[in-house]
């Protein structure tokens, strides 16, 4: 082992170089225009497995974005590990406050800036490398690894399920290696033990028939966009607990075991509040922020849009206004049911003054609990391949996924190839 592990250590340049590569490719799922990008980043995951030295490499096309397989079955008898990872990545908006271009990767000091560095191509690729440097020493892997890279996971994996349920026997596995999550602290090794869930919805409210002047109307009718800020903030009561009748009553309460375990992880709440920019945090009454975040299901508005956006005043009572409002939920809240208990609810709290249009948008189950995020095909792979996942992230939380100046430790990234090199090795035993 210690001969790929200084292999490992030895290739540092050029899996950054490499790395440069994936993270070049646009490839945003949720834009169309760039369909073309995600094809041309599946062929580049689909080369580098088959250069790492996988057989059976193949793109398979989907509805929508290709999902990439490639498999080495050459230890029968030792289990079989399914490494998930995702190929696309989330818009750059807002574009003006990245340092640097985000699909031209830079290294600052440790660290290497860009589009997916974290999220999920620079994790994604810790594997490959830990079974291409395996490969290079041993001409052999310590178990069966299969690889399963998908181009939707950001936009809420539509495509991943029926894949998975029309390829069982192709995918059966032990377990799925999934590095997607975030360390707790820098270089502390962390396994998470769980995710939640997500629940998107879309509101949009109707008034006039058309556009009005809001100094002849202004008065006289009811403004969707008031209306809508109204009812969003009926959301929450004052001690921050959603008020959807019904949304907490499946909640898997913290053990009092958990709890003390998470109060004896080290935490600051004033560091933490500095970091992201704000005097003070606030959230649910009686939880801390580790448990706010990790283990209680939340609702937030993640996007409103009405009447007049762009530059200068303009005196109009807009006839339209949406919001975008997701809801992260935990065991054994269902999507599917929180959805309804949402839309009944925002019927009910709808003035007549106004016409209401509620759609789901997408949805994902929780995992046990706890952590932040939600990765929705880890359930699924639970529920259909019946393999429980080990996900062993590698990012951090402060690594801006989602937000400009994306970026990766390359440390943790040095770090993760070969914690992947020692996991494959110990999981065969
Ligand atoms: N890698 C993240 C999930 C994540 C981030 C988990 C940080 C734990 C810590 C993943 O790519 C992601 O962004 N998931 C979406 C899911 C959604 C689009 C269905 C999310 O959490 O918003
Ligand atoms: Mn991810
Ligand atoms: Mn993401």
């Amino acid at each position: 082992m210690q001969d790929v592990i200084t292999f490992i250590k030895e290739n540092r340049e050029s899996y950054i170089e490499e790395l440069k590569e994936l993270l070049r490719i646009p490839s945003i799922s949720a834009i169309p225009e760039h369909k073309n990008d995600m094809q041309r980043a599946a062929e580049m995951v689909s080369d580098k497995l088959k250069l790492a030295g996988l057989n059976k490499v193949k793109i398979f096309q989907t509805e929508g974005h290709p999902i990439v397989y490639g498999e080495w079955l050459g230890a029968p008898g030792k289990p079989t590990v399914l490494v998930y990872g995702h190929y696309d990545v989330q818009p750059v908006d807002p574009i003006e406050l990245w340092d640097s271009d985000p699909f031209e990767p830079v290294v600052k000091g440790n660290k290497i800036f860009a589009r997916g560095a974290t999220d999920d191509k620079g994790q994604l690729f810790m594997h490959i490398k830990s079974v291409e440097a395996c490969f290079k020493k041993h001409g052999s892997l310590p178990v069966n690894v299969k690889f399963c890279i998908e181009g939707e996971e950001e936009i809420g994996s539509p495509s991943l399920g029926s894949f998975i349920s029309t390829q069982k026997e192709m995918l059966k596995c032990d377990t799925v290696l999934v590095s997607d999550t975030s360390l707790y602290a820098p270089g502390l090794p962390t396994i998470t033990y769980g995710l939640r869930g997500l629940c998107y919805m879309e509101i949009e409210l109707t008034g006039p028939n058309r556009d009005l002047h809001s100094g002849t109307y202004g008065g006289a009718v009811d403004n969707p966009i008031n209306v809508l800020a109204r009812m969003i903030a009926k959301l929450h009561d004052k001690n921050g607990k959603i008020t959807i009748p019904g949304f907490y009553d499946t909640v898997l309460q913290l053990t009092k075991a958990e709890r003390e375990n998470f109060k004896k992880l080290k935490f600051s709440e004033k560091a933490y509040a500095k970091e992201i920019g704000l005097a003070e945090l606030t959230g649910e009454k009686g939880y801390t922020t580790l448990e706010r975040t990790w283990a209680r299901p939340t609702l937030d508005c993640n996007g409103i849009y009405g009447g007049w956006t762009g530059a200068g005043a303009k005196t109009v009572i807009a006839s339209k206004a949406t919001a975008k409002i997701s809801m992260r939920l935990v065991p054994h809240q269902d999507p599917k049911k929180i959805e309804k208990l949402f839309t009944k609810y925002i019927k009910e709290i709808t003035p007549r003054t106004v016409k209401v249009k509620v759609t789901a948008l997408h949805g994902g189950q929780p995992v046990i609990t706890p952590l932040g995020g939600s990765i929705p095909v880890i359930a699924t792979f639970f529920q259909l391949l019946k393999a429980p996942s080990v996900l062993m992230g590698l990012g951090l939380n402060t690594e801006n996924l989602h937000s400009p100046n994306e970026h990766f430790d390359l440390n943790h990234f040095m770090l993760g190839i070969q914690s992947s090199a020692y996991f494959f090795e110990e999981y065969a035993k």
